[in-house]
């Protein structure tokens, strides 16, 4: 039985897509570019950052959903460029780098989305509730090793009460997901909530990265590379101590 398919117009084009598809989905399968905090492909959504915002149904009578968790449907008007959803997206990505001004993921997006200003403090929070390293743990590592606990102002990610885990690998694939530890700007000035944006170019900050900037368990040689080559995620040059 062939999957059943559906009509909707995405910024004014007509296409289809399979039924079950999200609208980032059916976006991201033409090619229109919606920026995403929270989300992965090899993970299930979760809807958590907002950033994936697009503006739905007609024009007198639309709402604003999260593009990867909201599910197309028959009929469906989508647009993901509007100047609703641009300038949300804007206040989103203001709000996350005053919370995380240390996140070089953070920093590069609202580079790229033309926030120049930011009116908040910065708070260096830790985490951003993304959920992304709870997924990683127990859709890719089959661990649930770790999840949320708390509420409101209290949320965070921990293991179950607070202990060290049993039934975590160590695999550190929490870690390689995170917005926030995986990536962190060891910027000029640690006050300063908007850098430069370097955004993916040569790093005019950081011209080492060794163990002492690290996030991760001491030498786990993942981002070992040759001399004066970037890593990719990061922009940033490694450093590598050969042996005399
Ligand atoms: S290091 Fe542990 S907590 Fe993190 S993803 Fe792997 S199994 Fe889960
Ligand atoms: S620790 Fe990192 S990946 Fe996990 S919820 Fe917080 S920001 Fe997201
Ligand atoms: S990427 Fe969709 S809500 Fe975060």
């Amino acid at each position: 039985m062939s999957a059943k398919m559906l009509n909707i117009t995405m910024n004014g084009l007509p296409m289809e897509v399979y039924e079950g598809s999200s609208i980032l989905e059916a976006a991201r399968s033409i090619g229109v570019d919606i920026p995403t905090l929270c989300y992965d492909e090899g993970l299930s959504g979760y809807g958590a950052c907002r950033l994936c915002i697009v503006e739905i149904g007609s024009a007198d009578r639309s709402k604003v959903v999260s593009s990867c968790t909201y599910p197309c449907e028959e009929g469906l008007e989508i647009r993901t460029h509007s100047k609703r959803v641009l300038d949300t997206r804007k206040m989103i990505l203001e709000l996350l780098i005053c919370s995380t001004p240390g996140s070089k993921t953070i920093q590069d997006l609202a580079a790229a989305h033309g926030v120049i200003t930011a009116r908040f403090k910065p708070e260096h929070e830790d985490c951003i509730l993304c959920g992304l390293c709870v997924r990683m743990c127990r859709e890719q590592m089959m661990a649930t090793a770790i999840d949320f606990a708390g509420r409101g102002p209290n949320r965070r990610i921990t293991t179950p009460f607070d202990e060290s885990s049993a039934v975590c690998r160590h695999c550190g694939g929490c870690m390689y997901i995170c917005p926030v530890c995986s990536s962190r700007c060891m910027g000029p000035d640690a006050d300063t909530t908007l850098c430069s944006s370097c955004l993916n170019l040569s790093p005019s900050c950081v011209e080492v990265y060794d163990h002492q900037q690290c996030w991760m368990p001491p030498d786990c040689g993942t981002c070992i590379r040759p001399e004066g080559e970037y890593l990719p995620a990061t922009g940033r040059i490694i450093k590598v101590e050969t042996e005399a």
